[in-house]
């Protein structure tokens, strides 16, 4: 089968996204900071929900994701039919390109942002187009530019993976502000909780008909191996991607412990505040070490070293004691490193390793 010229989808077009590494070879006990996961994993309440829910593993789950969407909508203060749930936030930015853009469309995404993004635009047939970002970060107005007649899709991370960096509500609705009605523009809150005081793009969808933000389990909920997210939007657009979807695209499990974890606000306020602390006494431990980082509002942080070669080398010395970070080549920052902010020892481990490194790398020179 020529699987290249199937339904205008070329194979050789698609980079394979390629998830932090979770192995080290010949290495027991990995420390792994490499795919932004909670370091407390998730809540005693969804760990519960998690536990009672395999008693009925031979029931297909509910397809409408009733009490999952109620839960949320009551966490967030949202309407239970505006929301769609898919396996993994990841689900849900795949059904928004199979659903509105294909052939001959444009999907924008941003320099540094989301590999995915690229993947499922040509997955869908359309055209992904980059947009330059501005020293790491967003630039509305750039998006702006780029738009053509044949946009139909821009998608946002806010805060934005591996950079960490954000941009700010006003910005954000210049943005919804300068778009045409039929571009949809796809607000990414992955790391939402995390950052201070951000609604993850809530608020404008309420005020936009083509305003949709994705939400995760993954990340402070801490349930990234359930696979577990849901989209937020225009009633039409949420109704579309629920035609679209599999009837039982999120298993009974997943639905039970997210809306556990959903409403388990005291988990999601210790993981927030002691990622908080430790993003802020990481950076600091970093600058000092001569390893600078813009200011994070995930639960990473994006280290910058001097070039790319140094960037490998640090890796190398990380892997050689046992931890996994993520390589960000791929991200078109091959001289930087992401980190996963894990516990306090973990935090410890990572940037003591870091400081030797460039110490001794200081010695050589
Ligand atoms: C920016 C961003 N969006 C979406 C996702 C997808 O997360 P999930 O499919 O686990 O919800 C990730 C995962 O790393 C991410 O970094």
């Amino acid at each position: 089968m020529n699987v290249s010229a199937f339904a205008g989808v070329r194979r050789d077009n698609i980079e394979p996204y390629i998830a932090g590494e979770d192995r080290i070879d010949g290495q027991e006990n990995v420390l792994k900071l490499s795919s932004n996961e909670n370091p407390f994993g998730p809540g005693q309440l969804a760990r519960t929900a998690l536990v009672e829910s395999l008693n009925s593993p031979e029931r297909y789950p509910p397809q409408d994701h009733a009490a999952l969407r109620t839960a949320i909508a009551e966490a967030h203060g949202l309407e239970p039919e505006r929301i769609v749930c898919g396996a993994g936030s990841d689900e849900i930015l795949g059904l928004l390109c199979r659903a509105f853009a294909g052939r001959g469309d444009e999907v924008i995404h941003t320099h540094h942002g989301f590999l995915m993004y690229p993947i499922f635009a040509r997955a869908a047939g359309a055209e992904p187009v980059e947009v330059n970002e501005n020293e790491r970060r967003v630039d509305v107005e750039k998006i702006l530019a780029s738009v053509t007649t044949r946009t139909r899709i821009i998608f946002v991370a806010n805060p934005n993976n591996p950079t960490g960096t954000m941009i700010s509500g006003m910005e954000l609705e210049r943005l919804a502000d300068g778009i045409p009605d039929n571009v949809l523009l796809v607000l990414d809150g992955a790391y939402a909780e995390y950052a201070d005081g951000y609604d993850g793009g809530a608020s404008l969808t309420e005020t936009r008909p083509n305003v949709v933000m994705t939400r995760t389990f993954s990340k402070i909920h801490g349930l990234a191996s359930l696979r577990i997210g849901y989209g937020y939007g225009p009633e039409p657009v949420i109704d579309m991607l629920n035609r679209i979807r599999g009837p039982f695209n999120v298993s009974g499990p997943a639905q039970l412990a997210a809306a556990a974890a959903v409403g388990d606000v005291d988990h999601v306020r210790r993981s927030r505040l002691h990622n908080s602390r430790m993003r802020q006494l990481m950076a600091a431990r970093l600058e000092q070490a001569g390893v600078p980082s813009d200011q994070s509002h995930a639960n990473f942080i994006l280290a910058r070293f001097g070039s790319a070669a140094e960037a490998a080398a640090c890796d190398k010395c990380l892997r050689n004691a046992g931890i996994l970070v993520r390589r960000t080549d791929a991200y078109k920052l091959p001289h930087c490193l992401r980190i996963t902010i894990g516990d306090v020892v973990n935090c410890e481990v990572v940037c003591g390793v870091i400081a030797e490194f460039m110490a001794a790398r200081d010695k050589d020179q």
